[in-house]
């Protein structure tokens, strides 16, 4: 018995596990798989989340029974203390400020598995209590990765965070030698990994690793800005599993392997989508210090004496006689809150019996699906939500093509090989729409930080203010048309 009045039991690797735990460990593998599943796609979503969660409460209790945890005031008060703040967290939050968030989710993770593991070390090797007869080796190095990765990501989380939330600086700080600073780290924390395998008895060594691998946290987010924080987000998300994994291998526990594994596959699997839809490699996006918004000194050329404004009335009596309607929503709508409006166009649209989709590029707004959980969340059916694949080819046959607060996704120097942040991008067509309306408050740069030449277009006619006033004037003006 521990100090706390429980009984902590690490099994070797063999784990000698009971059926029966084995089995329903089993049952829940199967649930965080069918809840991923779930999760692929929006109307299976919440179906998705539930099985995964059903999954992670049987894995608790079924733990908790097996290993004979029997101090239930205190699991009882963590539950219900953790559940009242995720609950006002959910609650409460911007959607905007959801990256943060789920930024900070992943730096709890990393932060359990290093005192996880810092515990079970300090438990069978520092006051000697014993519990590991076998798999001694195991535990020590499945240890050392908890704490390394878990420090990584719980320091690399919190700066994530700090940025997002403009409490540290969302530009990318480079330094020299900047590179060379980080393998050192690296290195150092590597070598007194190896001592603790070597002397597991010196469990300060174990403290001391985690503290270089901090500011290896530290120091490998600090030089990411910009958007190119979600990626960081994803990939930290990556690492959070990771360490669970390695926690599991500390704890011989099945389902924690699994879990772990289940979140480093699906966050490095995501991270891989965002850079692929950026077309960024992850090692410019880790180390080529993008991702800050930069001054564009061409503005001028692009858009001198070619830019065309627009009124809601004009723009409703152009939609009056269109057949065909795309909407692209960008950044801008989720910062304006304009879905509702969205929403109540594409009513008045249809009544007229105007045919409404959406054109959804897989990086507008500010995290993976930012833009289909906004228009779900106006009962928006998930049938007229188009990929860009799909869109892409309708443009041609669309009257009216509405971009609201989208930039980047739709600026057609993507199509240049390079010489731009978002050289090689793919986009979405509007521009071979027969009129292009674009909904923002000025000529200002998206993300990328780069003049729009579609702002400049012919066939474009620019309709400047805030994403929610100017889409009410439209809806208002369209019924009064
Ligand atoms: P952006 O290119 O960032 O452009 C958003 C536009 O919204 C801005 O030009 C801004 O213009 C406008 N805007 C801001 N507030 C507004 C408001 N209240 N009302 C109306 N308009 C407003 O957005 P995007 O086209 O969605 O592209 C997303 C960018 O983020 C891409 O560069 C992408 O690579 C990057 N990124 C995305 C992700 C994910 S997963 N989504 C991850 C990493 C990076 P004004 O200031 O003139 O209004």
């Amino acid at each position: 018995m521990n100090p706390g009045g429980y009984a902590v039991t690490v099994a070797g690797p063999a784990g000698g596990a009971a059926v029966w735990v084995d089995a329903a460990y089993l049952l829940s593998a199967v649930l965080f798989i069918a809840g991923l599943k779930g999760l692929s796609h929006p109307r299976s979503a919440v179906r998705g989340n539930l099985l995964g969660a059903l999954g992670m409460l049987l894995a608790i209790v079924v733990t908790l029974v097996d290993q004979q945890v029997m101090d239930w005031i205190w699991i009882v008060a963590g539950v219900a203390a953790g559940s009242v703040v995720g609950a006002v967290l959910a609650l409460t939050i911007k959607m905007t400020a959801m990256p943060q968030l789920v930024g900070l989710f992943n730096g709890f993770g990393g932060a359990a598995s290093i005192l996880v593991a810092g515990a079970v070390l300090i438990q069978i090797f520092g006051v000697g209590l014993g519990g590991a007869e076998t798999g001694e080796l195991q535990i020590t190095i499945a240890t050392v990765a908890s704490g390394l990765v878990g420090a990584v990501t719980f320091f690399g989380s919190l700066i994530a965070f700090g940025k997002l939330q403009g409490i540290v600086t969302e530009k990318p700080v480079r330094y020299p030698g900047e590179q060379i600073v980080k393998i050192l780290l690296l290195a150092a924390a590597l070598f007194v990994g190896v001592l603790i395998v070597l002397d597991p008895s010196q469990v300060s060594y174990y403290w001391i690793l985690v503290a270089i691998a901090s500011v290896l946290g530290i120091f490998l987010v600090i030089p990411i800005g910009g958007a190119d924080m979600p990626i960081v987000i994803a990939l930290l998300n990556s690492y959070s599993g990771i360490a669970a994994a390695a926690t599991g291998f500390v704890l011989s526990n099945t389902i924690l392997v699994i879990a772990g594994s289940l979140v480093g596959a699906s966050g490095i699997i995501l991270t891989q989508i965002m850079c692929r839809a950026m077309n960024r490699s992850l090692a410019n996006v880790l180390f080529g210090g993008v991702g800050a918004v930069i001054e564009d000194a061409s503005q001028g050329d692009v858009y001198a004496g070619k830019v065309t404004s627009t009124s809601a009335e004009e723009v409703a009596m152009i939609l009056k006689s269109a057949q065909r309607v795309v909407l692209v929503p960008g950044y801008g709508m989720a910062v304006a809150r304009a879905q509702t409006a969205v929403r109540q166009l594409t009513e008045a649209l249809e009544r007229d019996g105007i045919e409404v989709e959406f054109g959804i590029h897989p990086v507008a707004g500010r995290m993976p699906g930012h833009m289909n959980v906004l228009l779900a969340e106006e009962n928006i059916s998930y049938d007229k939500l188009r990929e860009m694949d799909q869109i892409n080819p309708t443009f041609a046959n669309t009257d009216v093509a509405i971009v609201l607060g989208a930039n980047d996704v739709v600026n057609p120097v993507a199509r240049e090989a390079s010489g731009s942040p978002i050289a090689g991008m793919p986009i979405l067509d509007v521009d071979k729409a027969r009129t292009v309306v674009i909904i923002k408050r000025s000529l200002s740069p998206g993300f990328a930080g780069i003049a729009n030449p579609l702002f400049a277009a012919d066939n474009t006619l620019m309709f400047f203010g805030d994403g929610k006033v100017a889409m009410d004037q439209l809806v208002a003006a369209y019924r009064d048309a």
